[in-house]
């Protein structure tokens, strides 16, 4: 499928940077004088968080981890593997995860357990979207972009078969190219 044969556009370009602008000035707020230490989660979040970086007034370090799910590409199973860890420790620090999507749930639920272990000061989530009505597991989510529809959405990082990523807005899939939720 060629890029312009993309489905509606769900969030526009400007959408997203005036909510990643608002995203990062309650982050500067809650996070000052404290230890920050942004998660991305490879690869989706790649945009979100460089975006969300540079509207950033806080000192803050970034760190990237990789999962996968096992599991049908379309529904997590809630068993992940790590395909890349941190870098440095997060003991002590005030993490926050950085994800471009939550559906299920189930994968950050393992990896707040995971990085829980590893004893931060604090850990929070901060998810460009949410699907609620996806949802399998209840996770606390700190700061959230939007809220979208039970649907397939690609672009501003988000893939499907590893294409879209770099639309500059969400847009959703055809209803035939779609894969079925
Ligand atoms: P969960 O474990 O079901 O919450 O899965 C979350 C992961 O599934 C996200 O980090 C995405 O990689 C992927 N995902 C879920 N919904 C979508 C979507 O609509 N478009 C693209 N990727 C998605």
């Amino acid at each position: 499928m060629d890029q312009a044969n993309i489905g509606e556009v769900l969030i526009s370009s400007e959408d997203l940077q005036r909510r990643v602008g608002e995203i990062g000035a309650e982050i500067s707020r809650d996070y000052r004088d404290r230890d920050l230490v942004m998660v991305g989660v490879l690869r989706g979040a790649v945009v979100f968080i460089a975006d969300l970086l540079r509207s950033l007034t806080v000192p803050c370090e970034i760190d990237f981890m990789a999962v996968s799910s096992y599991g049908s590409s379309r529904d997590s199973s809630g068993v992940v593997r790590i395909l890349k860890d941190l870098d440095d420790p997060i003991y002590g620090r005030d993490v926050l995860i950085v994800e471009d999507i939550v559906d299920s749930g189930l994968t950050l639920n393992y990896l707040m357990r995971n990085l829980r272990a590893r004893d931060p000061k604090s850990i929070e989530v901060c998810s460009l979207l949410t699907k609620p009505e996806r949802r399998r597991v209840d996770i606390p989510i700190r700061y959230t972009g939007f809220e979208i529809p039970n649907t397939f959405v690609v672009g501003y990082g988000l893939d499907y078969a590893q294409r879209y990523r770099n639309l500059d807005y969400v847009a959703l899939l055809p209803e035939d190219a779609a894969p079925t939720l």
